[in-house]
Formats: C-alpha cells, structure tokens, sequence
C-alpha cells in the first residue's frame, strides 16, 4: 500500500515537473500530461495541451483563447508594446484591439483623444499607432483624482463584480506625464469630466477612447466627442462589456440608440465600438 501511494505520488510530481505550467489533480490527468511529454511533434504537443488546458478552464467556468491567432505575436504590435513601460503590468489582448483601432485610422483626418488616461498605457498605443500619420494631436482628458462618484446606474447587478468607490483608480498627471514624454504632440487637460472639453470644440477627431468606467462621465464623452468625429472615425469604449461597469454600456447604448449608426459593435474583450458612417450631405 504504501509502495503505491508512493509509486502514485511521484507520478504526479514528475508531471508536475515536466513544465506545461499545468499541475495535475488526478492519476489519469497526469498520465495525459506525462503522455503529452513524451510527444516528439512540437504541433500535436502544443494541440494537446491547448485541449486539456481549454477542456480545464472550461469545466471552471472560464475561457481560454483559441490557438495559432496572429496577433499573439504581430511584431508592429508586440514591438511598441514590450519597449512600453506598461509591458508585463496588463493584459495585452485589450491593448491589441485598440493599438489596431486607432491604426486603422491613421490616414482619416482629425486628432485623437482619449477620456480616462490613467498612468497612460492606452494613450501610449494611441499615439504610437498614429505616429506614422503626421500632424495630428492628442488629447488626454482626466481628473487625475481618480473616478468621480458613481450613481445608482453603476451598481453592478452580477454577485462577483466588486463596486467602485470616488477616488478609486488615482494616478497623478506627472505620473502620466512621464511615462508620456516620448510623444510630443500630447495636450494634456486634467479636470472633472466635462469641465474641460469645450477647449477642443473647434477640433475634428478620428479616433477616441472612452475609458471612464462610468456613467456620467461616458455619457458626456459621447455626447461631446460623437459630433466631432470626421466620417469612419471610431469612439471605443474600453469598459462596455464589463460586468463591474454597467453605467458605461448604459451611457453607451442609450447614446448609440440617437444615433444613425443605431447599436454599438460588443468584443469578447469587454470593448464595444462604434464606427461614424458617411451622411448624405445633406445631413451635415
Ligand atoms: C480605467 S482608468 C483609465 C485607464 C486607461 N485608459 C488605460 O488604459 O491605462 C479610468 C480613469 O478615468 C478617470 N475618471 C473617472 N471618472 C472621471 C471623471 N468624471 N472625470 C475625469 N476623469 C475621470 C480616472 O481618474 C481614471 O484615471
């Protein structure tokens, strides 16, 4: 008896040892995992271990991404990102789908902005992703205090979000600043949301970030920046699908129902968007 639980422990330990980074629960889950090591094809290997950590993930109510997706390592991307001073301290995925947004809207006219700036790891991938784009400036509008107070629409109504509190997610504008200062053509205007907008009312915007987590703040991003934005320019809202930030996508999609465009565009990374279509010209 002994002998076996012996024998059965140091299987499970060799498993544990072989390096996937999986740990095994079970005899049998360990001989899969051992089964896997011994697998001369890097392909079938790298196929099995997506299944059985996919199948894992699955069984505890999460999700893990497909395999063999491009972005994983689209150098354009991953080269701006690893020299950032954010890289490793957030998730890449998110950062992706906006350094790809504000790309594809290089050759629009416009400025950018972006509203909730934080320590500025989005305004980052913004103005890098526009720098082969020439003249155009960005805006980064925040309180730097943190969030302002959240109204009832900001409750969340899922059991496992937590709630926001004033002040939470302060970062000082020199902090910013800092991290920043390899861009140039960067206006900085720190205040409450909407307190400072009307500073760039002459401007025309072809790509902006809404990332406020809120809902007043969201709702008077879209209402001021929505008329500004030059036709195909796009307003994403980093918060949109997040259960922790049910005040966004209200703001969101009450702002999107005025508009011609009629609904916003949701990601699986929580983002929702919404592209400016051409109006006939009589429209305006
Ligand atoms: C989630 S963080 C922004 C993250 C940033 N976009 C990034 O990706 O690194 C939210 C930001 O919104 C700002 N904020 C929230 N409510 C605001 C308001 N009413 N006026 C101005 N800034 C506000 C906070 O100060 C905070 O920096």
């Amino acid at each position: 008896m002994f002998a076996k639980i012996t024998r059965i422990l140091s299987r499970l330990r060799i498993a544990a040892d072989l390096g996937f980074g999986a740990r095994p629960e079970t005899l049998d889950e360990a001989r899969r995992l051992m089964a896997m090591d011994r697998m001369a094809d890097p392909r079938t290997r790298h196929d099995a271990l997506h299944e059985y950590l996919g199948v894992k993930a699955a069984r505890a109510g999460f999700e893990i991404y497909n395999k063999n997706l491009m972005w994983q390592d689209e150098p354009a991307f991953w080269n701006v990102w690893k020299a950032s001073p954010y890289f490793l301290k957030q998730r890449p995925d998110r950062k992706f789908v906006l350094w790809s947004m504000a790309r594809s809207t290089r050759n629009l006219p416009g400025d950018t902005a972006e509203c909730g700036v934080l320590d500025g790891a989005s305004s980052y991938l913004i103005c890098s992703a526009r720098e082969e784009g020439g003249t155009a400036e960005h805006h980064a509008f925040d309180s730097f205090e943190g969030l302002s107070a959240p109204r009832p629409e900001d409750r969340p109504g899922n059991p496992v979000a937590f709630e926001w509190a004033p002040g939470d997610l302060s970062v000082p504008l020199e902090e910013a600043m800092r991290k920043l200062s390899r861009f140039d053509a960067i206006r900085y205007y720190k205040g409450w949301i909407p307190s400072r907008f009307e500073e760039v009312s002459a401007r025309r915007f072809s790509f902006v970030h809404v990332d406020v987590d809120l809902y007043q703040p969201t709702k008077d991003s879209l209402a001021f920046f929505y008329p500004r934005l030059v036709p195909g320019g796009i307003l994403l809202c980093d918060d949109y699908g997040y259960h922790t930030c049910p005040g966004a996508r209200k703001a969101f999609d009450e702002f999107a129902a005025t508009t011609p465009e009629q609904s916003v565009v949701h990601l699986p990374t929580g983002q929702g968007f919404i592209v400016k279509r051409a109006r006939p010209a009589a429209e305006g």
